[in-house]
C-alpha cells in the first residue's frame, strides 16, 4: 500500500512515474498493488486524526496482512502517521520508508519512532517500531522548499553538535553550499547525519528508550513545545534550532559550557538562516510548561540533554527555573538589541 505526501506532487509527472515504477515491479515480482492513499503533508498529517483513519480504512480494503507491505513516500510527518497506521493494524505490517525530506533522510527515516499528535502534545499516541527498510534517494529533495531544506540542517547540526566536533565544523566550512542547495555537500550532509543517528539508536544501547538518556532529543523540550504554542507554524527542524540555541545559552550560564561555544552553535544557525530567536506570542510561562511536558512524555525522572563542548553533551536532572527564565527573556530580546 503506497502512502504519498501530497507534496510531492508539486511536480505534477511524479504520481504517474510512481505508478510505472511500481506497476513494472508488482509485474515482475508478482506483487498485488493497492491503490495509493494521498495525505497532505506536514504537521496536519500528525493533527488530524481524520488521516489516520483513512489510512486503516486503506489497509482494511486492501487486506493487508502482516506479510505485507506499507510504502511511505515523504516527509517526517507522513512517514510518522503511516508507521503508526502500520504499527497498530493488525499490531504490525512491514513499514518501508522512503523520506523526501532533508529532516526525514537525515535524522526520522532512519529511527524507529511513529506518532501522531493529541491533545495538543506532540507525538502522544505513537510506538517503537524499527522500518523492515528505509531507502534514500537525493533526487525526492528537488522539489523541496528552500525552508524546508534549511530546517532539515537543524537536526544534522544537533547530532553533530553532540556527537561530532569534526562534523560541526565540516557543516560551518560548508554553510554556504548547503544553502545553495549543493547537491554533493547536501548528500554528504545527509549521510553523515543519518549514520551518527543509527550509530546512537542501534549501537546506543536503549533504541527504545526504557531509561532516562536522550541525547537525540537536544533542543526538544523548547522545540516540542514552540511548535506546539506556534499553532505549527514553526517546523521541527526551525522550532528544533531555537530550542538548541536555548539550552546552548542555559547551559553557559550554568558554567557548563564555554560562551564562545554556545555563540558558535548560534553563529551555525544563523549562518544556516534558521531562527534563533523566540518568536512572538510564545510566552515564558508557556514555553516553561515545555519542560514538565517533556518530562511526562518521556517518563521517569526529568532529563535534559545540554552540549558540554563541541562533540560532548551532559544530561542534567534539574532545571534552575530563575536561570532559565533569564534565558528565554534575553532571546525574546535578542531582536530588538
Ligand atoms: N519519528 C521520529 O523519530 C522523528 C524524528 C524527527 C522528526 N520527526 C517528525 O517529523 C516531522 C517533521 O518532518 P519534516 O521536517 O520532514 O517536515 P514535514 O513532514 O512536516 O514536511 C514539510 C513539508 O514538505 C512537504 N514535502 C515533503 N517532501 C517533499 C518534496 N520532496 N517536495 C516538495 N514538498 C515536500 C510536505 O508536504 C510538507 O508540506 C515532525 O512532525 C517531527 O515531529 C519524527
Ligand atoms: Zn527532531
Amino acid at each position: 500500500l503506497p502512502v504519498v505526501d501530497e507534496g510531492l506532487t508539486a511536480d505534477p509527472e511524479f504520481m504517474g512515474r510512481l505508478d510505472d515504477a511500481l506497476s513494472a515491479l508488482a509485474h515482475a515480482r508478482d506483487i498485488r498493488l493497492a491503490t495509493p492513499v494521498i495525505i497532505p503533508g506536514g504537521e496536519t498529517a500528525k493533527n488530524d486524526s481524520a488521516h489516520l483513519a483513512r489510512l486503516y480504512d486503506a489497509i482494511y480494503r486492501a487486506k493487508l496482512c502482516r506479510h505485507c507491505f506499507v510504502l511511505a513516500i515523504g516527509g517526517g510527518a507522513v512517514l510518522d502517521v503511516a508507521g503508526y497506521a502500520a504499527a497498530t493494524a493488525h499490531r504490525g505490517i512491514r513499514l518501508l520508508r522512503v523520506p523526501t525530506t532533508v529532516l526525514a533522510q537525515a535524522d526520522s527515516g532512519v529511527g524507529v519512532k511513529n506518532g501522531i499528535n493529541a491533545f495538543g502534545r506532540k507525538n502522544f499516541l505513537g510506538t517503537f517500531a524499527p522500518p523492515y527498510a528505509v531507502f534514500n534517494d537525493q533526487r525526492l529533495l528537488r522539489t523541496l522548499s528552500d525552508r524546508d531544506w534549511r530546517a532539515g540542517a537543524a537536526e544534522a547540526v544537533k547530532v553533530a553538535v553532540i556527537k561530532d566536533a569534526t562534523f560541526f565544523s565540516w557543516l560551518e566550512e560548508n554553510a554556504g553550499q548547503i544553502l545553495t542547495r549543493d547537491d554533493a555537500v547536501m548528500g554528504e550532509m545527509i549521510h553523515r547525519s543519518a549514520a551518527l543517528h543509527l550509530e546512537h539508536i542501534a549501537g546506543g544501547g536503549d533504541p527504545f528508550e526504557q531509561g532516562s538518556a536522550r541525547p537525540l532529543d537536544f533542543g526538544h523540550w523548547a522545540g516540542h513545545k514552540l511548535e506546539q504554542l506556534t499553532a505549527y507554524r514553526l517546523r521541527h527542524g526551525e522550532a528544533v534550532a531555537i530550542g538548541m540555541a536555548l539550552d546552548a545559552s542555559y547551559a553557559a550560564a550554568a558554567g557548563l559550557l564555554r560562551a564562545d561555544v554556545a555563540e558558535r552553535l548560534i553563529a551555525l544557525l544563523t549562518q544556516l538562516h534558521l531562527p534563533v530567536n523566540l518568536p512572538d506570542g510564545a510566552g515564558t510561562d508557556d514555553l516553561l510548561a515545555g519542560i514538565e511536558e517533556f518530562r511526562e512524555h518521556l517518563g521517569g525522572r526529568l532529563s535534559i540533554t545540554v552540549p558540554t563542548a563541541l562533540g560532548q553533551c551532559v544530561e542534567i536532572q534539574s532545571v534552575d527555573m530563575d536561570r532559565m527564565r533569564q534565558c528565554i527573556e534575553k532571546m525574546l530580546c535578542l531582536p530588538c538589541g
